[in-house]
């Protein structure tokens, strides 16, 4: 059964923090059976979800530049392959808020508020900890993903519900796999 007539519910809006973005002056309306107020509190969700990939993305290509030590081979090509895939990430994401009809996010400075991920180290840290910090950037990403669960399945948010799937199983995966490799 629909549930766009509703209005989102705490729960599920506490889960899409950032600030409320605005939809563009003039826009032509939009009925795709979902409520104007879901679409808002979803796009506000993905655009978090796109602060926290296009951060992860530049960390990762950072780690792929400054990596050294014995492990440098297999990291420089390993991290090459996952800021690849992020970088591929952020446009479906973006994608999927124009289409619901808010804009989205593409700014450092607005990046920097949204994203639940700290910014890259000023300082390359050693291999290790680079792999500490993109495990805990994925699982980061990860948990906002699921985060806006509850809200996109009260909306009936199919296509969104689909794409934070995708998204969970690329973050889960490259989690399990950097967190392997910090084992002796
Ligand atoms: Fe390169």
């Amino acid at each position: 059964m629909a549930k766009s007539d509703k209005s989102p519910s705490k729960s599920a809006a506490k889960s899409a923090k950032v600030a409320r973005v605005a939809v563009a002056p003039g826009a032509a309306p939009i009925d795709i059976g979902i409520s104007a107020e879901h679409r808002a509190a979803i796009a506000q969700g993905l655009n978090a979800l796109l602060a926290d990939t296009f951060t992860l993305y530049l960390t990762t290509h950072n780690f792929h530049w400054n990596v050294t030590g014995p492990m440098f081979n297999t990291l420089h090509t390993m991290f090459m392959a996952q800021y690849t895939e992020l970088w591929n990430a952020v446009d479906p994401i973006a994608e999927r808020v124009r289409a619901l009809g808010f804009p989205a996010m593409g700014s450092f400075a607005d990046y920097s508020k949204a994203s639940s991920l700290p910014d890259a180290p000023g300082t390359p840290p050693k291999a290790k900890e680079m792999i500490r910090i993109l495990v805990d950037g994925h699982e980061a990403v990860a948990r906002t993903a699921r985060g806006l669960y509850p809200l996109v399945d009260e909306a009936s948010d199919e296509p969104t519900a689909d794409l934070l799937t995708q998204r969970l199983d690329v973050h889960e995966k490259a989690a399990w796999m950097l967190r392997s490799m910090l084992e002796e």
